[in-house]
This record gives structure tokens, C-alpha cells and sequence, in this order.
């Protein structure tokens, strides 16, 4: 059994809508580490049109990451990144590719919730070829309501690692959508996406309940073989 890393979660405290306190962040974790979680990709949303730019992004973080680390929190192994929102030209944004999931080479995309154009997967597949980075496309299963079948296939058929929430293991329909992605041995990461302590707080015993133990072995292993 391999340990548990949550690839996609707002515990970093006052820097999105996700914890708005540092006990906030120190309780998520909490659950976390209760439901088996090890280690934390902090993934703040990063929404090019909003932030000045990358670097004071960055500093935002730093500060937000230091004010947690101080208070000891029960799981310490946090890596920083950014969930960063596919916005026109954000190929274009200096210093992008520090965005990416520290010490990997992985960077995670959010898709917008909209209907898809191909000049999403454009700027995605510019940032990952400039930068030698991998995509990692977040939460899949949240773009079923935007896209048609067609949509769904160019986005798989790009060369990225595909999200998924343990909230998805709740919904028929996105249960029976990542499944599918399972059995055709899609590239998987897992990730709770918990943003606070009530409606998304750490789900990880849904997840485990939903998949067997190989199934969820494989998708950390596969994050393991991206840790620089
Ligand atoms: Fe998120």
C-alpha cells in the first residue's frame, strides 16, 4: 500500500475561497491525516485575469504557507502549486511556469466551466512544451455538463494526467464517467479538492470505499514518478 498524497486542496489559509484561517487549515488537515492522507499539494486558484502577476502570486503564497507551517500543523509534507484557470494567452504570462507543483513536473490546469474550444488545449499544450512540464487537467469529471462527447475526446486524447475529486465517487454519473477512465487505464491523480470544513471538506474515505486498493496504488505511484 502506498501512502496517500491529496494532489489538489485549498488548505493554504487566506488565499482563496478555500480555509480563511490557519485553525481552518490545521482542522482540514486534521481529517486528512485521520482518513490516511500523508502529503498535500496546496493548490490555490490562480486566475491570471485577477493577479497582478506570478511573482506577487508567489509571494502571497509563501507568506500563506510560512503563517501555516508555524502552527505545526499535523501533516507536514506539503508541496506548493497553483490551480491555475485556462484563460487566453496565459501561455504568454511571464514567469508561468513557476506555477508549477514544487519539486514535480507537474502543473495543474482548471478548465473552464463553459464550453470547450480547442484554444484551451492550445495554451495548455504551449505551457507544457515551453516549459517541459506535464498537464495535469483538474477534476475532469466537473466539465461533463459543458462538454459534448467530441470535447471529451480531445481533452483525453491530450498527453496530460486526468484529476479526480473524491467528491465524483458521490454522483452516478461522474462514478460512472471516472470508472470508464479507470478500465481504459486513463493516467489518474487523485485529489479531494476540499476547500473549508462543511460542503468540501476532506473526502478521502469516499474515495477509498469506491476504489479498490490497487486502483488507488496505481494513480500515486504515477504521482510518485513525476517527484523531481
Ligand atoms: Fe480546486
Amino acid at each position: 500500500m502506498s501512502s496517500l498524497t491529496d494532489i489538489h486542496s485549498h488548505i493554504l489559509p487566506f488565499m482563496d475561497d478555500g480555509a480563511d484561517s490557519v485553525e481552518m487549515s490545521i482542522h482540514m488537515l486534521e481529517i486528512m491525516k485521520e482518513q490516511g492522507v500523508e502529503r498535500v499539494v496546496a493548490t490555490p486558484h490562480f486566475y491570471p485575469h485577477k493577479e497582478k502577476n506570478v511573482k506577487s502570486f508567489l509571494e502571497k503564497r509563501q507568506n500563506s504557507y510560512e503563517k501555516l507551517m508555524s502552527s505545526d500543523p499535523p501533516i507536514s509534507d506539503i508541496l506548493l502549486g497553483a490551480e491555475v484557470s485556462v484563460e487566453k494567452d496565459i501561455s504568454d504570462l511571464e514567469n508561468i511556469n513557476l506555477l508549477a507543483i514544487q519539486n514535480t513536473d507537474l502543473f495543474l490546469f482548471e478548465l473552464q466551466y463553459k464550453s470547450f474550444s480547442d484554444w484551451m488545449l492550445e495554451e495548455i499544450d504551449n505551457i507544457s512544451t515551453a516549459y517541459k512540464l506535464t498537464s495535469v487537467i483538474a477534476h475532469i469529471h466537473r466539465y461533463i455538463p459543458f462538454y459534448t462527447k467530441p470535447d471529451f475526446e480531445k481533452v483525453l486524447q491530450s498527453d496530460s494526467v486526468f484529476q479526480v475529486n473524491a467528491e465524483a465517487f458521490g454522483n452516478f454519473r461522474e462514478s460512472h464517467f471516472v470508472k470508464k477512465l479507470i478500465k481504459n487505464d486513463f493516467p489518474l491523480a487523485f485529489g479531494s479538492d476540499s476547500h473549508n470544513l462543511s460542503d468540501r471538506k476532506p473526502n478521502w474515505s469516499l474515495l477509498k470505499k469506491k476504489l479498490n486498493q490497487s486502483e488507488i496504488d496505481k494513480a500515486m505511484a504515477l504521482f510518485e514518478s513525476h517527484l523531481k
